[in-house]
């Protein structure tokens, strides 16, 4: 028996990185997930890389900035598997690094759309679904370092400063339900985020380089996975409110 048997959980940005690692490790304890992310052909690969293990993958192709896709995916959970037990705000894209003088209205759109209304949606939706069900539910938000240190733009830090009081003031809101809501504050991972920042602002970029110099080398995702495994199974039923760096001790630089 794994260690979220019995759970449903919904896992947005499922398609690489850290997503796809949760999802791996959430169905191999036992889980059954939704898988969630643009690339439909990415989730299909995971989910038959996935079959024979103790949990099932069903995928839900969709664009997270949109809240009707957000609202969907938590109804599909519960068609599919009966109800919602885990949501993990996963999904995000980066910023091109730029200070608050040379952001673009397309990047400030763009980011906070994926990484601030996509979560704002989904974890009411979570929300209202567990009391609907009268059951506890746990929430897992993946913010940065950049929600504390200058390591990006001031788009993608806001964002993620954003996601640490989401994830804090739901957690004080709903402690009577028993909905738990904590969140990883990952330091610098070996993941294809990069490819989200477009040009990046030269003069910015080299600002941040005393602070990016202060990481240590980057991790692997399947870090990331196996605190959100533990923050979202039984073994942290005391854990709410909660931000757990993952960095390999930047946070204490
Ligand atoms: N890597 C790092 O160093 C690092 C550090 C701190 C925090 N984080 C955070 O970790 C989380 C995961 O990122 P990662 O590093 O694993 O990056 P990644 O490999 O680029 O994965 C990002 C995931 O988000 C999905 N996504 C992006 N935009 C989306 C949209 N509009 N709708 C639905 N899904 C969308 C992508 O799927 P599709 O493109 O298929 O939609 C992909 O599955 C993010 O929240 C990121 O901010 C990463």
């Amino acid at each position: 028996m794994g260690r979220l048997t019995g759970k449903t959980a919904v896992v947005t940005g499922a398609s690489s990185g850290m997503g796809k690692e949760i999802v791996t490790l959430y169905v191999k304890e036992g889980a059954n997930v939704v898988a969630v992310a643009r690339r439909k052909e990415r989730l299909e690969e995971l989910a038959e890389s996935l079959k024979g293990e103790e949990g099932k993958v069903a995928v839900f192709p969709g664009d997270i900035s949109s809240k009707d896709v957000n609202e969907a995916m938590i109804d599909f959970a519960v068609e599919q598997f009966g109800q919602l037990d885990i949501l993990v705000n996963n999904a995000g894209v980066m910023d091109d690094m730029a200070a608050v003088g040379d952001f673009s209205d397309d990047k400030l759109m763009n980011v906070f759309n994926v990484n601030v209304y996509g979560p704002f949606y989904a974890t009411r939706k979570a929300v209202n679904t567990f009391k609907a069900q009268g059951t506890p539910g746990s929430i897992v938000s993946i913010a940065s370092e950049g929600a504390y240190k200058t390591c990006a733009g001031v788009v993608y830090c806001a964002s993620k400063s954003a996601v640490v009081a989401l994830s804090r003031n739901t957690a004080y809101m709903y402690k009577a339900e028993g909905i738990r809501s904590n969140c990883i504050i990952a330091g610098g991972f070996k993941t294809e985020i990069a490819n989200s920042m477009g040009m990046p602002n030269m003069e910015a970029y080299g600002k941040l380089q005393p602070v990016l110099a202060t990481s240590p080398e980057p991790g692997e995702p399947i870090e990331i996975a196996r605190a959100a495994l533990f923050l979202a199974s039984d073994e942290a039923t005391y854990i709410s409110g909660a931000e757990l760096a993952v960095d390999g001790g930047w946070c204490a630089s």
